[in-house]
């Protein structure tokens, strides 16, 4: 049987931070209600576009799997925030690392496209299309944001992380998965203002309204992950005690406690990072992946599983199983480009633009 082999990784974050602190100093919020309410202490917010969040992940990725760009065949990029929708983002990094003539294509299932993107590819080397593959999440956040609303300003933020997949005979990389959506909820997690709906009506790319009801999302993601989660361990017949380390989709840590409850798995075998990221939509579960080998927490043939729900609301669990070597072949110098301002700054510039744009503008027409 063919397997698709996790055997590279690596993960890019902007450096400049953006703290609860921050956030009180421009909405009415404040660092207790954040980290009570969320476990979010702070965020990255970009100062470079999305594609090169997305290269310098890739190209980290491919050193730690000892391969050259110019040897993949196939890139997911997974986002809901491109940078622009023609062409897509995959080409952009297939340029980039010089894999033509690879195939290249986007996944938008929002914060669960990562792993949307990780199944298709396992798939596409599982049934022997290509024999290798490049899998990115990334999503540059910040420009879409509505600042003005506390609802969904504290919530997210910048990051790309990728792994690099390749054919091997042994039982690893996704062993089983289970992918689902309740399409029937998709209006209570709605970014209005980035589509074709929204073209030639006086409304201006990048203003957006959030249409986002909490307390219904939180309540669809832990019933979607928990029994994603418990699916795929069904289709495997294991129990989830015979998990190593849970590396789910860190929107809430009350999420994230919930889901555990439910499936059964002690939180110290889960990894948490949205104290230091917040919920960076797809590059979330591909961060914490990277953060956890660096740390330690992923051992020769560990048994992971990685949960996750997003927009649509698709939800979806995934059941991995990592190889022998768990330390990158080589370590890339491939870098973003210096940054010289805080993250405020960054937003304060980002908001200006577009107060200047909209003074041009006929008011939005939603
Ligand atoms: O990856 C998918 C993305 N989506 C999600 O992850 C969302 C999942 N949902 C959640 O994480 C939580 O529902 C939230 C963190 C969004 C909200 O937490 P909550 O415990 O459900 O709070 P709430 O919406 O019930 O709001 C409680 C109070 C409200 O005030 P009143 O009506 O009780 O006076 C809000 O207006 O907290 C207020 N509030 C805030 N206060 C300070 C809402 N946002 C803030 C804020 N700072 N940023």
């Amino acid at each position: 049987m063919t397997y698709a082999a996790i055997t590279g990784w690596g993960k890019c974050l902007p450096p400049a931070i953006l703290t609860n602190h921050d956030l009180a100093s421009m909405l009415d919020t404040t660092d207790e209600w954040v980290v009570s309410r969320t476990g979010i202490r702070e965020r990255r917010i970009s100062h470079v576009g999305l594609e090169e969040l997305g290269y310098v992940a890739a190209a980290r990725a491919l050193a730690a799997a000892g391969l050259p760009g110019s040897s993949i065949e196939l890139i997911v990029f997974g986002t809901c925030s491109h940078d622009d929708q023609v062409p897509n983002m995959a080409s952009g990094i297939q340029r980039r690392i010089g894999a033509q003539p690879a195939a290249a294509y986007d996944i938008n299932t929002a914060c669960t496209s990562f792993l949307y993107g990780l199944s298709t590819a396992t798939a596409l080397i599982r049934t022997g299309v290509v024999r290798n593959a490049l899998v990115i999440g990334a999503e540059l956040i910040s420009p879409f944001m509505d600042w003005s609303d506390r609802d969904v300003a504290v919530l997210f933020g910048d990051g790309a992380a990728a792994v690099v997949l390749e054919k091997s005979d042994e039982p690893q990389g996704v062993l089983a998965q289970k992918l689902g959506c309740y399409g029937e909820s998709r209006e209570i997690l709605r970014v209005q203002g980035m589509g074709g709906l929204y073209a030639n009506r006086g409304v201006l790319y990048g203003v957006t309204r959030w249409q986002f009801e909490g307390q219904e999302i939180f309540k669809r993601a832990v019933q979607g992950m928990s029994s994603a989660c418990d699916d795929a361990l069904a289709q495997l017949n294991l129990k989830a005690d015979d998990i190593d380390l849970v590396v789910p989709h860190q929107a809430n840590l009350r999420i994230i406690e919930a889901v555990a409850k439910r499936t059964h798995v002690p939180m110290d075998k889960v990894y948490v990072t949205i104290q230091d990221y917040g919920n960076m939509s797809s590059a979330t579960v591909p961060v914490a992946l990277c953060d956890a080998l660096e740390a330690g927490r992923v051992l020769p043939g560990s048994l992971l599983m990685m949960p996750s729900f997003g927009g649509g609301l698709s939800f979806c669990a995934h059941v991995v199983r990592w190889g022998a070597r768990t330390k990158p072949i080589q370590v890339s110098s491939v870098d973003l480009p210096p940054n010289d301002r805080t993250a405020l700054e960054i937003i304060r510039e980002c908001l200006a633009r577009k107060q200047r744009a909209s003074a041009e503008a006929a008011t939005p027409a939603w």
